[in-house]
C-alpha cells in the first residue's frame, strides 16, 4: 500500500480532488466509487471549488456510492442519495442519469442488491473507488465479522456504526436504520484503482491494523492488502506508527 501523509484533512482533500479532477480530464467516461460519512465531506467541498477552475466536464462520468440504508431513499433527507446530491452531484453537473445508487427503499432488497452487482458490470466496472474507513475497520457498510460478503448485500450496523451515522439524524441513534445496503468486498476490491481516505486520531488504530495487522475478517479493510493498487491518504492524527 502506497501510504501519504498531509498535515490536515484540508490539505489532503485539495491533493485529492485535484487529482480526481485530472482523472477525469484524461477519461471523461470515468467510473467512480463514491463514500459518505464525515471525511468526504472537505473533498466533495474542494471539488465543488476546483471544478469550475479546472474546467473539468463531468458530463460523461458514472459514479456507484458504496451504501445506502435499509428504508430511506432519494427523497429522505438522511439518505446517503441525498447527502450526495448536497455535496456534490448538483454542483458538479453529474448527469442524473450517470448515477447508480442502491435503493434503500427497494421492494425486494436481494434482487435490488443482484441490480447493482449487475449495472456495476455494465458500466465496465469501477475505476477509481474512493473509501472511507470507520474506526472499527469497516468499509461501505461491510462490519468486522467472523465471515464477510462477497457481493452487494444487505448487512446489519453495529451500534457504533450506528453512532457514528446518527448526525445525518440530527444527532439521534434511534433514527439511525438498524441495516444497509452495502458493496461486497469483492465489489470493492475487483475496482481497477482504491483511495482510502482517513482523517483524525479516531481512525488512526484502524489505519495501522489495516497497514500493519494480519488480513482479518475482524478488521474488513484489511483486506484492501490484496489490491495491486491501493493508495492510503492520512492526516497527521490517523497517521500509522
Ligand atoms: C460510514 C459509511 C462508510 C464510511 C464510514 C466512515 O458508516 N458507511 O462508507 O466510510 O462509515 O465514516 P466517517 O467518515 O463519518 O467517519
Amino acid at each position: 500500500m502506497n501510504i501519504q501523509r498531509f498535515t490536515d484533512g484540508r490539505a489532503l482533500s485539495q491533493d485529492l480532488a485535484r487529482r480526481m479532477l485530472a482523472a477525469i480530464d484524461r477519461q471523461p467516461g470515468l467510473v467512480l466509487g463514491l463514500p459518505t460519512g464525515r471525511t468526504p465531506l472537505p473533498l466533495y467541498a474542494a471539488l465543488r471549488e476546483q471544478t469550475p477552475a479546472a474546467g473539468t466536464d463531468w458530463s460523461a462520468v458514472r459514479t456507484f456510492n458504496l451504501d445506502e440504508f435499509v428504508g430511506l431513499g432519494a427523497s429522505d433527507r438522511e439518505s446517503y442519495r441525498a447527502y450526495m446530491e448536497r455535496e456534490l452531484f448538483a454542483a458538479v453537473g453529474v448527469n442524473p442519469a450517470h448515477v447508480g445508487f442502491l435503493d434503500g427503499r427497494a421492494a425486494d432488497p436481494d434482487a435490488e442488491c443482484g441490480r447493482y452487482e449487475e449495472a456495476i458490470a455494465a458500466a465496465g466496472g469501477i475505476d477509481l473507488m474512493i473509501l472511507g474507513i470507520g474506526a472499527n475497520g469497516h468499509i461501505g457498510f461491510n462490519e468486522p465479522a467472523t465471515g464477510l460478503h462477497a457481493r452487494t448485500h444487505r448487512a446489519r450496523l453495529q451500534p457504533g456504526t450506528r453512532a457514528a451515522n446518527a448526525a445525518l439524524f440530527g444527532g439521534d441513534i434511534s433514527r439511525v436504520p438498524e441495516e444497509a445496503l452495502s458493496m461486497g468486498m469483492a465489489t470493492i476490491l475487483r475496482a481497477r484503482s482504491v483511495i482510502l481516505m482517513a482523517t483524525g486520531a479516531g481512525k488512526a488504530a484502524a489505519v495501522d491494523a489495516m497497514i500493519r495487522g494480519p488480513i482479518t475478517t475482524m478488521l474488513p479493510a484489511s483486506f484492501l492488502q490484496l489490491h495491486p493498487d491501493v493508495t492510503v491518504m492520512v492526516d497527521l492524527a490517523a497517521s500509522p506508527r
